[in-house]
């Protein structure tokens, strides 16, 4: 249906058609910035990108979901769209620079069945999809590690400041399993998802829009976060790195270090007292955080330093079949990111009772959170009661997720 799409619309089959998923984290939230481990998998609901060649360098490209045709020229990408899907075409082409034929153009048109309302990984799944099907088109040759590190810097271009998780999955997930992401070193490792686990997945009804006010919020924590890294680098002694980021401290700060940091700050302050350049903590890829506004320090570190530490135990639990133990950790992990980290809202807190009422093992908000969507562990036994719970206070969509696997050329 896409191909003929194509057809109609450009005159011409598509020679290359992709396709990359999205995803659910089912625990290690708000870790993988701080070059922590996270345990995502991908869901079957992606996007899915037809091509063909075109000359002269320029790349047209429509959706069969959003309005508007992008033109851009690889030659001169100029400044970013305005239109917010363009954007990531942007990001991707930007990443593309002066690689391939430098009069290597396309035809491009996307599709894609995920929702777009924040926390599926709806942009980093078009990202990846646009690069592999421009990687395929152009012969580029890109391994999907590759791949992978590009589409991370494409999208910090368009705004985000964000990890590695949701690209790393959409790369690199295995059918049936869900994946464990560690940065530093970075490495992947399959863990087996036990037969009897249900996963529910659920909207909110809440937007959480990558391009406004989440990016906002995210942003201010990833800042949060380097002013508690840097702090405590300072008084343990430890080079925190550059920007500073809590991984690098997460074996060696204890609760009483974490207690003694300060509930807020501001970088500006945080810059004099360790002894950092403000610069360090304030860049960010597409712009400079206030080095004036305050910010939550302790809270966020106290998130951080035990969600890493919820993902180690939920890999283990999943190992041992103890599916109780697994709901235990995201219900604990939903209770730090309302509480400490501030990314969760009334709605996700709503529609997380609502399920654990309805018998879930657990549940939490999956993604950056500031609405969303929320997931819930269920046996075979529970899932129709969780599934009802859901739908009763979710707006839709209400469903199953199951682990599907990596981007791929169709
Ligand atoms: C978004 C980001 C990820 C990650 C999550 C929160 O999905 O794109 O990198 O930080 O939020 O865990």
């Amino acid at each position: 249906e896409l191909k003929q799409a194509f057809t109609a619309l450009y005159g011409e089959a598509p020679s290359v058609t992709v396709r990359a998923p999205g995803r659910i984290n089912l625990i290690g939230e708000h870790t993988d910035y701080s070059l922590l481990p996270v345990l995502p998998l991908a869901i079957p609901l992606g996007t899915r990108v037809a091509a063909a060649s075109d000359s002269g360098g320029l790349v047209t490209a429509s959706s069969r979901q959003f309005q508007g045709t992008a033109r851009l020229e690889r030659g001169g990408l100029g400044q970013l769209p305005a239109t917010p899907w363009h954007r990531y075409l942007w990001g991707a082409l930007k990443m593309l620079e002066g690689r391939g034929a430098p009069d290597s153009g396309a035809r491009l048109l996307i599709e894609g069945d995920l929702p777009t309302t924040g926390g599926l990984s709806s942009s980093s799944s078009f990202t990846m999809a646009v690069l592999l099907g421009l990687s395929e088109l152009w012969g580029l040759g890109l391994s999907a590690e590759e791949l992978v590190a590009l589409a991370i810097v494409a999208e910090r271009q368009v705004g985000v400041e964000s990890g590695g998780m949701d690209q790393t999955i959409i790369g690199l997930a295995r059918a049936g399993a869900a994946l464990r992401i560690d940065f530093e070193p970075p490495a992947v490792r399959a863990v087996a998802l036990p037969e009897e686990l249900r996963l529910v997945v659920a909207y909110s009804g809440e937007q959480a829009p990558k391009g406004g006010s989440a990016r906002d919020a995210y942003n201010e924590r990833v800042v949060g976060c380097r002013l508690a890294a840097a702090l405590l680098g300072a008084r343990l002694g430890v080079e925190p790195g550059t920007p500073p980021v809590l991984g690098r401290l997460a074996d060696l700060a204890g609760e009483e270090e974490i207690a003694r940091l300060p509930e807020r700050g501001c970088a500006a302050a945080v810059a004099r007292e360790a002894g950092v350049e403000v610069d360090v903590l304030v860049k960010l890829t597409a712009g400079v955080f206030s080095d004036a506004a305050d910010v939550w320090v302790r809270p966020a570190a106290s998130h951080v330093l035990s969600e890493a530490r919820r993902v180690d135990a939920a890999e283990q639990a999943l190992g041992a079949g103890d599916l109780a133990g697994l709901g235990r950790l995201m219900d604990a992990s939903h209770g730090s990111l309302a509480e400490d980290y501030r990314c969760s809202t009334p709605g996700l807190d709503r529609l997380c009772q609502a399920m654990r009422n309805g018998g879930a093992l657990g549940a939490r908000l999956t993604g950056a959170g500031f609405g969303g969507y929320a997931i819930a562990a269920a046996t075979p036994d529970t899932v129709e009661a969780v599934l009802a719970a859901a739908n009763q206070v979710s707006p839709g969509p209400v469903f199953l997720a199951t682990a599907a696997g990596g981007m791929e050329r169709l």
